[in-house]
């Protein structure tokens, strides 16, 4: 049966990088029988100005009838004062939550090519390749209550971290699995030592972990996390950590690679539905200008033909195909350094199908 996935550009390098990995997605169907059907939709800033919702109940109703999203970025200045309802990011989180894409699955991983472009030093990071897990629809971002308001005659801005026994279960279940598809290493991250929330997180990941014996399970509290990345992050196999704590942190791991614009991400619920999108953002100031750099998206496609249509085979062929493509020199502004081929966003789109094979 033909899969089909939504396909939202969204903001910003949004729609460029997007055609591009849309170009890829083309050329597997019409060379290597991968059998899906895309249909477009608006979310972010153009879905407020197609419906003046960031999530329009269109682009909601098609993101659920789909196996799989593929999204582009979101945001920009032009929708910065907009009222807090209606920017883009809030698209974002609702459509997060609305399908329930409790796992975010954040991969870390140093392209041998690319080793100059990473502050840290080549021996600290090479060969680095860590999987960050991060609880995508609790914590922070979404416990109530929340708000601001007037208490003993000032305001008070107040959220609550939040996660039920289930929630967490869930999300380590996933995070052990994948660990066990690695190095058989899991790291769970809190601030257990402050927060109860997080000393229920810990609890309940210990109680999960009994079921996967061969993973080795540790603990580490955000603050030595973050300090431990960028000391020494090849002690990291899978991380697995709450929404907040996790967007922090995979923030911080992917500039051990130098380039966010090469790191992909997959959003999944419990029944292998997801959303996979660049982790970078929408890039404004250089948006329209064919300078973003597509790769970030096109490995997303492979992320979700690997997660939702488990095929590993077409999976692995973007892999490669991205590989010779650094391989052969070409490079986009973000990622560029002397000596290699400057090339634009659309012909890394087109490097990238010309190397499929
Ligand atoms: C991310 C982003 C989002 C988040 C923003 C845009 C709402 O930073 O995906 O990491 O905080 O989750
Ligand atoms: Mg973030």
């Amino acid at each position: 049966m033909t899969s089909k996935i939504a396909v939202l550009p969204g903001d910003g390098i949004g729609p460029e990088i997007v055609r591009e990995a849309v170009k890829v997605i083309d050329a597997l169907k019409a060379n290597y029988g991968l059998d899906v059907e895309m249909e477009q939709g608006a979310i972010g800033g153009a879905g407020y100005d197609a419906a003046g919702d960031p999530l329009p109940a269109a682009t909601l109703e098609l993101a659920k009838a789909s196996d799989a999203i593929l999204l582009g970025a979101v945001g920009g200045p032009k929708y910065d004062q907009l009222e807090r309802d209606k920017r883009p990011e809030r698209g974002l989180l609702r459509i997060r939550k609305e399908l329930n894409l409790f796992a975010n699955l954040r991969p870390a991983l140093l392209y041998p090519e690319l080793a100059e472009a990473s502050t840290l030093k080549p021996e600290v990071v090479s060969g680095l390749d860590i999987m960050i897990v991060r609880e995508l629809t609790g914590d922070i971002y979404f416990g109530q209550p929340r708000g601001i308001e007037e208490r003993n005659g000032e305001r008070v801005g107040f959220n609550t971290m939040l996660y039920s026994e289930s929630e967490v279960r869930r999300v380590a279940h996933v995070a052990f699995q994948i660990a066990m598809k690695r190095g058989k290493k899991l790291c769970s991250v809190e601030k257990a030592n402050v927060l109860e929330c997080s000393e229920l997180w810990k609890e309940i990941v210990i109680e999960v972990g009994k079921k996967y014996p061969q993973v080795e399970l540790s603990h580490m509290y955000v603050d030595n996390a973050a300090m431990q990345l960028v000391r020494a992050p090849k002690q990291f196999d899978v991380i697995v950590t709450g929404n907040i704590f996790g967007d922090i942190l995979s923030d911080a791991a992917s500039m051990l690679t130098g380039s966010i614009g090469m790191l992909p991400s997959a959003s999944l619920d419990d029944n292998d539905k997801g959303m996979y999108e660049p982790i970078h953002g929408s890039a404004p100031d250089i948006a329209g200008q064919n300078l973003a750099n597509p790769l970030a998206t096109i490995l997303s496609v492979a992320m979700m033909l690997r997660y939702t249509f488990g095929d590993e085979a077409a999976a692995q062929r973007i892999d490669a195909a991205v590989r010779q493509v650094l391989a052969e020199g070409y490079r986009t502004a973000d990622i560029y350094s002397e000596g290699t081929q400057r090339v634009s966003c659309a012909e890394m789109g087109d490097a990238v199908v010309a190397a499929l094979r």
